[in-house]
């Protein structure tokens, strides 16, 4: 199959086109290597590599020529550059699967849109979403995800495109870039440096491994149907939790955990309901605890590809970020 995976050089990206490549599809890669962009994650792959914007109506179809599916992980994902700043979030999360739609329309290929459970808003203890929920995003990036999933739903309510929409849980494992909460902790406690908890700590997410969250993409894409939406649970632990468990096994001194100033706006808890997807054969392979070590280990002997990330427009983000709350 060949198969254009946008956002391919970034995190669940990369990993997904590794394990097409593997199973010999013909691969292009369309990514516009933004800050969390990586060529490195592509190394010695083989794939086919263009770089661009999904928003940009001539760079995708050049890049989809011959295409029977795309598959959409091109995004701005970060919650709190949403709340520094949302417009790069409206024009890719928003515009991008727009542009998408459109191709898939003109060319009948197939789109898989990768989503999150943010789009859900948060949800009281002892309930899960499904994908039937109304959807009640709380941060500029969640409103941006859940504008792109609706025009999904209506591209193939409309036109007949054969679009389907799924939506994962926090996702950790290799090569993430370190913004997010994991492999934040994970590299600061490597190098020293404080751990900032967000408010209490106690908010509580759901942890699904890189290669889980894979799987259930690639079956989606051959198994789901047109108009449907997945969900994509992991295993749900408290933030304290996993960032005690990342100070335990990177050995750092426990008091670099600091409560600081809470995320404006904040969820306490997403959950969700992956039975339909379940149904179709999912079946998640890694349990967190494991998963959580090996990712550790991933940190510890691939220092050279993080630390350079860390050293570019990271500092500047840092700053900005987190100055004020570390002072
Ligand atoms: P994050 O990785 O940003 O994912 P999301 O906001 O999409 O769930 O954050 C995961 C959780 O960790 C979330 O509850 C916010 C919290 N968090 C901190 O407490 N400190 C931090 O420095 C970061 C980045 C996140």
């Amino acid at each position: 199959m060949r198969v254009l995976v946008t956002g391919g050089a970034g995190f669940i990206g990369s990993h997904f086109v590794r394990r097409r490549l593997a199973v010999g599809d013909d691969v292009v890669v369309l990514d516009k290597l933004t800050y969390s962009g990586n060529l490195a994650n592509l190394e010695g792959l083989g794939c086919d590599f263009r770089e661009g914007d999904i928003a940009d109506a001539g760079a995708v179809s050049e890049a989809a020529e011959g295409c029977e599916a795309v598959v959409n992980f091109a995004a701005e994902t970060h919650v709190d550059r949403s709340i520094l700043e949302a417009g790069d979030f409206i024009r890719t999360d928003v515009y991008g699967p727009h542009v998408l739609l459109e191709w898939a329309r003109r060319s009948g290929a197939r789109l898989v849109h990768v989503s999150t459970d943010e789009v859900y808003g948060d949800i009281p203890e002892g309930t899960t979403s499904r994908e039937t929920d109304a959807l009640r995003p709380s941060s500029p990036y969640s409103a941006s995800k859940a504008g792109g999933d609706l025009q999904v739903l209506a591209y193939v309510r409309t036109y007949g495109v054969d679009a389907r929409v799924t939506r994962g849980a926090n996702t950790y494992g290799s090569h993430q870039h370190p913004e997010k909460l994991i492999p934040l902790f994970v590299t600061n406690a490597l190098d020293g440096q404080p751990l900032p908890v967000y408010g209490d700590g106690r908010q509580r997410r759901e942890w699904l491994h890189v290669a889980d969250h894979s799987a259930a993409i690639e079956l989606v894409l051959h198994e789901g149907a047109a108009g449907e939406v997945y969900n994509v649970a992991g295993e749900e632990r408290e933030n304290l939790d996993v960032m005690r468990r990342i100070v335990e096994a990177t050995g750092a001194d426990p008091s670099l955990l600091r409560h600081v100033a809470d995320r404006p706006g904040h969820d306490r808890r997403y959950a969700l309901d992956s039975s339909k997807l379940r149904q179709l054969g999912w079946r998640p392979e890694q349990s967190f605890e494991q998963g959580l070590e090996q990712t550790v280990e991933w940190y510890r002997a691939n220092r050279a590809w993080w630390e350079r990330i860390k050293s570019g427009e990271y500092r500047a983000y840092y700053a900005r970020q987190y100055a004020d709350r570390l002072s």
